[in-house]
């Protein structure tokens, strides 16, 4: 378990198409608007404030992921240890309605964490439409230097690595007993790969293809099972051109002191699905950019396919 993180909290996307982008999370999703606020749509799949910000732009980014600490007091200690290590600290009080406190800084190539504690929420959960997942799963990053986030989150959150494909092609690690609660891919961009939502079954994955097919949608690969995590997943698109992930039967770590990280080669495709076919190529070449950064790739090594 991180001395300070007790799950993960949210994504805060830009989307170019406000109304379109809140449209599909509430009809597809299941999501529930709480607040719109300044452009800014805070969604929930249960009771909390917000499990998705969609922040209207004139084009597609990642704003931030977050966590969410123990308390309070865990927020402070992270900042004082952010502080300590020289980390660039964005703001050390909530930025966003619905958190009692909240830091946000910047991790090795720009990726904008956000840690808070007391998140409001209200007795409201079921929104009655769509296929509401049950959790926020965890968020993947995409990495030009993948071992350089993975040690930043490492040393620095307290997470533990989990597995890792291809010699750190990727990576998954957690903060809680869920086998990951982050993944990090190589890329040639720093960005977001996809976000990911927990339902309950497979019977449940069945159920968005037939959602996403009447809202002219479809997944772009699943329903399959990850050999890294062992868990159920199935992707496809949202309307701004991110990926989503839904999962169900993800591996969980309730022993840390057997748990031994998997090295799972690439060359098999098992970690990548036990059950068939692996990802097609517009799934492994996609990144969301973080907002403000040039998309280029000068900068950047070659990158390797997950
Ligand atoms: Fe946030």
């Amino acid at each position: 378990m991180s001395e300070f993180i007790k799950r993960m909290g949210h994504v805060a996307l830009h989307v170019p198409d406000l109304e379109a982008s809140v449209t599909w999370a509430t009809l597809v999703m299941g999501l529930r608007e709480v607040e719109r606020t300044d452009g800014v749509s805070y969604l929930t799949h249960a009771d909390c404030h917000h499990s998705l910000q969609l922040i209207a732009s004139t084009c597609s980014g990642l704003d931030h992921i977050a966590m969410e600490a123990h308390d309070e007091a865990a927020v402070e200690d992270l900042t004082d240890r952010l502080r300590r290590e020289g980390v660039r600290i964005l703001s050390d009080a909530p930025q966003e309605p619905g958190l009692a406190a909240a830091v946000r800084f910047e991790g090795p190539e720009g990726h904008v964490f956000e840690v808070f504690s007391g998140m409001t929420s209200d007795a409201i959960v079921h929104t009655g439409s769509g296929v509401q997942p049950r959790k926020f799963g965890h968020p993947t990053l995409t990495a030009v230097d993948v071992h350089a986030l993975r040690d930043f989150v490492v040393e620095l959150l307290d997470f533990r690595l989990s597995d890792d494909i291809g010699d750190g092609t990727l990576v998954f690690l957690r903060c809680a007993v869920d086998h990951h609660g982050l993944g990090i891919v190589r890329s040639r961009v720093a960005g977001l790969h996809h976000y990911a939502w927990e339902v309950e079954s497979l019977a449940m994955l069945g159920q968005l293809g037939d959602v996403l097919a009447r809202n002219a949608g479809a997944f772009i690969w699943g329903p399959g099972r990850h050999g890294a995590g062992n868990n159920l997943f199935t992707y496809h698109f949202d309307p701004a051109g991110a990926v989503v992930e839904y999962y169900a039967d993800l591996y969980q770590v309730w022993d840390e002191s057997s748990y031994q990280p998997g090295r799972w080669s690439l060359e098999d495709g098992r970690a990548e699905n036990l059950w068939g076919p692996r990802g097609p190529e517009e799934l492994m070449e996609v990144a969301t950019p973080l907002v403000g950064r040039a998309v280029t790739t000068s900068d950047a090594r070659e990158g390797q396919r997950p």
